[in-house]
């Protein structure tokens, strides 16, 4: 081989190296999600793919799948651990039920109201605990975001907690929820979210757990005689990636692809506290019996819920102080 014809050898094989490069870093990515194609959480996913894929110069796209099509959460965080599934935006409620200590975000009325909710997610302390997450539960969390605070929807007429005493009522399939609505007396029913609006409709259940986007953009309001706003429970999601996937990322993508999802994981937040109250006010005034109370109305529950879950979570007292801290 003479020098010339090394010199493009060489030159051939820099090239072929580079391109191999570039391909084994360009990514298409899958990210899943519970929630329906008009949920602002699946508008943050495809926020965040349109801006990553914008970022890498079309060398990454994120795929969206909403509406469960992969899968229930539970499923998603198996093929998360395995590699199947590259990212999601997930229920807190879900991981807890693999990192306990995420429970102590349940506290009944933690949070005074959804602005404190945020800053209670927005926390360091918040903050830190997802970093048990990789090796707890094999998934990378990057950020929370949120869905509204908890209220009720009944079939019948509710004006105290002894109107929940023996209601099949609907919860997210959770520990923390189960705890809050067992302390009331009622029979709480894990349901996922695709199945409430039939199962309210037919009467398979008599109330729900529910937030104020979903019961006045999926109309569960319609189905129901009450609306009992309570406020009891804050609902944080998190953005998660698979810790297969993450170790395989050069620390370059890890920062863009962090930083993005966490942002657009982060602008829930801003959503809800924006919306709530404007959702609250168009439930009201579609004239449905509509019931305002705090925490009194659940009587002994909220304490009985506090002694379960100083068991079950180390973190309870840590969050507690970020929620006096925070407080207005
Ligand atoms: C629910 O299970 O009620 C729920 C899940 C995800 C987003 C909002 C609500």
């Amino acid at each position: 081989m003479n020098m010339m014809t090394r010199a493009f050898g060489s030159m051939a094989f820099a090239a072929v190296a580079a391109l191999t490069a570039s391909a084994v870093q360009a990514e298409e990515f899958r990210l899943g999600l519970i929630t329906p194609p008009p949920h602002i959480w699946t508008k943050a996913a495809e926020a965040f793919g349109a801006e990553l894929a914008e970022a890498s110069d079309g060398a990454h796209s994120v795929t969206v799948f909403p509406a469960r099509q992969l899968g229930n959460e539970a499923e998603m965080l198996q093929q998360l651990q395995t590699g199947a599934l590259d990212m999601a935006f997930m229920t807190v409620a879900e991981v807890s039920n693999r990192a306990p200590d995420f429970g102590a975000f349940y506290a009944p009325f933690l949070a005074q109201d959804i602005e404190h909710a945020g800053r209670i997610l927005r926390s360091d302390t918040a903050r830190g605990m997802l970093e048990q997450l990789p090796a707890e539960v094999g998934v990378v969390g990057v950020a929370y975001g949120m869905a509204g605070l908890r209220q009720i929807v009944a079939r019948g007429e509710v004006n105290s907690a002894d109107d929940l005493a023996g209601l099949k009522l609907r919860i997210t399939p959770f520990d923390p929820i189960l705890d809050f609505y067992n302390a009331i007396g009622a029979a709480p029913t894990p349901m996922p979210l695709p199945a409430v609006y039939d199962a309210l409709a037919n009467g398979q259940v008599d109330a729900i757990d529910m937030d104020a986007e979903l019961i006045w953009v999926l109309k569960y309001f319609e189905q129901a005689d009450t609306v009992v706003q309570s406020n009891h429970m804050m609902f944080p999601m998190v953005g998660l990636v698979s810790g297969r996937v993450w170790a395989q990322m050069s620390d370059e993508d890890r920062k863009l692809i962090g930083d993005l999802m966490a942002k657009h994981v982060d602008s829930t937040i801003d959503s809800y506290v924006e919306k709530e109250q404007g959702w609250l006010d168009q439930v009201r005034g579609a004239g449905t019996n509509y019931v305002e109370v705090d925490q009194a109305f659940f009587g002994d529950a909220v304490a009985e819920w506090n002694a379960i879950w100083a068991e079950k979570s180390s973190k309870l007292d840590a969050l507690r102080q970020v929620a006096d801290d925070t407080a207005e």
